[in-house]
């Protein structure tokens, strides 16, 4: 991988966004990579938890290569869409829980990677924007999708249509951050997040997910439905047994499936 670092540690992978001197902006090759990177993964067992983050002090992810989509042709443009629309998809849906430690811009196609994990947190330097507007383009890697799912139409519109960037703290205030700390302690803010994570059921959490993600893509009483499916599901687990028979004996769970 020419573009990407990745390191596991504890179960937990820290997948780095590493194009330092573009501030890490997405081209193909990038994206292709990420494409790979989440797929490896998601059938990985020895990874329970993925924190993304970009290279640098400056820059989460300063969006797609505006290099490369500067000459493009529309089938091109709409060829780097497909790839974003798969790999994020990968991401979105993996089994594992997907922290976005967002150290610095994050902007078009950086907020809507972002917006592709489970959990966002920010440090207090990052600024959050889908600029894409101001390029005489529009945001094309999910921003129109998962924006206004995560802080509302109106507040999605807002960002788009006038291109500001917001600080950590209005990220936070809108609901698109969950967390704002200083930059020094965000990679451990989201590791230790990670261990409390993973000190629960990894199994049931990828359950929750699924039915979070799917449930919420659907109608009330369809993803109710599922609900139900998906905890039936989790009364046949090895770890539901250990859950429950440890709180009646007072002592600590050991959960393991995954
Ligand atoms: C390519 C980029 C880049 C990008 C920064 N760089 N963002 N290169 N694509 N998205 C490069 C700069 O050209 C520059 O290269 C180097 O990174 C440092 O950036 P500067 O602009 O010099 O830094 P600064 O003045 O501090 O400004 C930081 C910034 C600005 C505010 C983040 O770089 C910026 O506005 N970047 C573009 C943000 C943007 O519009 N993103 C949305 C892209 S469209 P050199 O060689 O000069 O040192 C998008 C669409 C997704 O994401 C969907 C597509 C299908």
């Amino acid at each position: 991988m020419n573009n990407l670092l990745m390191e596991v540690e504890n179960e937990i992978a820290v997948v780095t966004i590493n194009r330092p001197k573009s501030l890490n902006a997405l081209n193909s090759e990038t994206l292709a990579e990420l494409d790979a990177c989440f797929s490896e993964i998601s059938e990985r067992k020895d990874i329970k938890v993925v924190i993304l983050t970009g290279s640098g002090a400056k820059a989460f992810v300063a969006g797609a290569d505006i290099s490369e989509m500067v000459n493009a042709t529309p089938a091109e443009g709409r060829k780097m869409g497909m790839l974003a629309k798969e790999a994020f998809l990968k991401l979105e849906t993996m089994p594992q829980v997907t922290i976005a430690a967002v150290n610095g811009f994050a902007l078009g196609g950086g907020c809507e990677i972002s917006m592709a994990c489970d959990i966002r947190i920010a440090s207090d330097n990052a600024k959050f924007g889908q600029p894409e507007t101001g390029l005489g383009i529009l945001p094309g890697f999910g921003g129109t999708q998962r924006l206004a799912r995560l802080v509302g139409k109106g507040r999605a519109k807002e960002l788009i249509f006038t291109c500001d960037m917001i600080d950590a703290n209005e990220a936070y205030r809108i609901g698109l951050a969950n967390k704002v700390v200083p930059q020094a302690e965000l990679l451990d803010t989201c590791k230790a997040m990670a261990e409390k994570i993973m000190s629960k059921g990894s199994y049931a959490i990828s359950l929750a997910k699924e039915a979070i993600n799917t449930g919420t893509e659907t109608d009330l009483s369809s993803g109710l439905t599922l609900e139900a499916d998906l905890f039936g599901l989790a009364f046949s687990t090895d770890d539901k047994k250990e859950g429950m028979t440890a709180f009646l004996e007072k002592r600590k769970a050991n959960l393991t499936d995954f």
